[in-house]
């Protein structure tokens, strides 16, 4: 077994400005746009995380020189389709559900079959969502009736342009259909339901023909195939979904200001921040700048003592799709009972979030009603562990970690973290900057 992350009542108040490591939506996306970009591309500030590690060594399986120096990293793209196909090849996505969904709509012309395999977390997600648009697309795929990894893709020469209707609100399947379009004659329409939006803005960055028309909850898509896209340059900023788990350790602390530098605030990611001011917290967005379609900004917070419970809307759901578990610690300090609904995609991420979360809530002494798709969290401001936490057995989940490691620094208790290395998948500076900001722990 892997270490383990011992955190033993901790008091500490911080003012501080930090940098958080950058977006993984977006590193994995320069990385796939790169591959099928004509020439040299300079991503700088990649995020150097497991995920991305994998999806570099994936993209070299398939023929993709991929030099890294630091966090400057250059793709030397042949162009649209140009991988180097050979028979068994096998890609290893790791713990990555996007690089690995998401690469699969760059295979649909692969003469070979192609095999695809993850971790044990990754081998447990549902690949039909993306295993239907691209059969309609002109794939085939052999995989077992559950329709998870391990799976083999083979394409085809005859590509069809599809009408596709994306009802899950999930950014990767979307994104899936839209990277497969690229090779697509004629024009795929896509109505998909709302979800992150970075593959449209890369799109539009590298001017590949895309319109788009926005809906009260659906975005219809059009993508025009076969056009050449030149290389590119990309400073990708820093990831939301990681300055949230500061941004509630900041919340909950006591006198303690935070400054983060450069975040990306593209509404599809900062859900959180509109439903932790709607619960009471102050969190301000400064000095807003628009950079290859994508905006960033500074964020600042500082600690809050009344916070109240949230009626959260179910639209807003997929803007934080990756940020409830934190948001559960609010709820779980806040005045009242909040209540989360429609949330059967969070059961369905690197772990049962939805079922774990609940359970850790229990733990510390917080009451829960759980169905299968949603919660209820009884608030209680005056929250204080005083007694020993093990969190083990969640699948590694990157989120379930950083959130425990967050949960022991405000509530207190003895807490025992199983499987401490796991949040390098997403967020490599992680106990760097928990210790930064003057907080002890033990690994071992
Ligand atoms: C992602 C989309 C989301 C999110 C994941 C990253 C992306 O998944 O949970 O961490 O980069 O497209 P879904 O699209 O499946 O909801």
């Amino acid at each position: 077994m892997g270490k383990s992350l011992f955190i033993n009542n901790q008091y500490n108040s911080f003012k501080k400005t930090i940098s958080i490591d950058g977006d993984k939506s977006i590193s994995i996306r320069t990385l796939l746009f790169g591959s099928q970009a004509y020439g040299k591309s300079n991503i700088e500030n990649i995020l150097l995380s497991e995920d991305i590690l994998n999806s570099i060594k994936c993209l070299k399986r398939l023929g993709v020189k991929i030099s890294l120096n630091k966090k400057n990293c250059f793709v030397y793209g042949k162009g649209l389709n140009g991988f180097k196909y050979k028979k068994n090849i096998t890609l290893d996505a790791g713990n990555s559900g996007t690089f690995a969904r998401l690469i699969l709509g760059l295979l649909v012309k692969s003469p070979y079959y192609i095999k695809l395999i993850g971790d044990e977390s990754l081998s447990k997600r549902d690949f039909e969502r993306v295993i239907l648009p691209l059969q309609k697309i002109g794939a085939n795929f052999k995989v077992s009736d559950k329709k998870t990894l391990p799976l083999k893709i083979i394409g085809s020469p005859f590509i069809n342009p599809i009408h596709y209707s994306e009802n899950i609100g999930s950014a990767q399947v979307k994104s899936t259909v839209m990277l497969a379009a690229l090779n697509s004659p004629g024009q795929t329409v896509i109505k998909a339901a709302k979800s992150r939006t970075h593959t449209e803005n890369f799109f539009r960055y590298l001017k590949i023909p895309i319109t788009i028309k926005k809906n009260k909850k659906y975005d219809e898509i059009k993508i025009k195939g076969q056009k050449l896209f030149k290389s590119f340059k990309y400073t990708v900023p820093s990831d939301p979904s990681s300055c949230a788990f500061f941004i509630v350790l900041t919340l909950l602390s006591k006198n303690c200001e935070l400054k983060i530098k450069n975040v990306n605030i593209n509404e599809s990611r900062i859900g959180y921040v509109k439903v932790l001011n709607r619960m009471g917290a102050q969190i301000k967005i400064k000095n807003i700048k628009k950079k290859y379609g994508e905006k960033q900004a500074d964020i600042f917070v500082k600690s809050q003592s009344n916070l109240k419970k949230i009626n959260c809307p179910p639209s807003l759901n997929s803007n934080l799709i990756d940020e409830f578990l934190i948001i559960f610690l609010v709820a779980a300090k806040a005045k009242g009972v909040s209540s989360f609904k429609n949330l059967d995609e969070l059961n369905k991420k690197e772990s049962p979030r939805l079922k774990l979360g609940s359970k850790i809530l229990n733990k510390i002494g917080i009451k829960t009603i759980l169905t299968k798709n949603s919660i209820k969290i009884y608030g209680n401001p005056n929250l204080k562990v005083n007694k020993k936490i093990l969190i083990n057995k969640y699948y590694k989940d990157h989120r379930i970690l950083m959130t425990s490691v967050i949960a022991g620094l405000v509530f207190n208790g003895k807490w025992i973290i199983d499987d401490a290395a796991c949040y390098k998948s997403s967020f490599p500076s992680f106990l760097n900057i928990i210790k930064k900001l003057g907080y002890k722990f033990n690994l071992t």
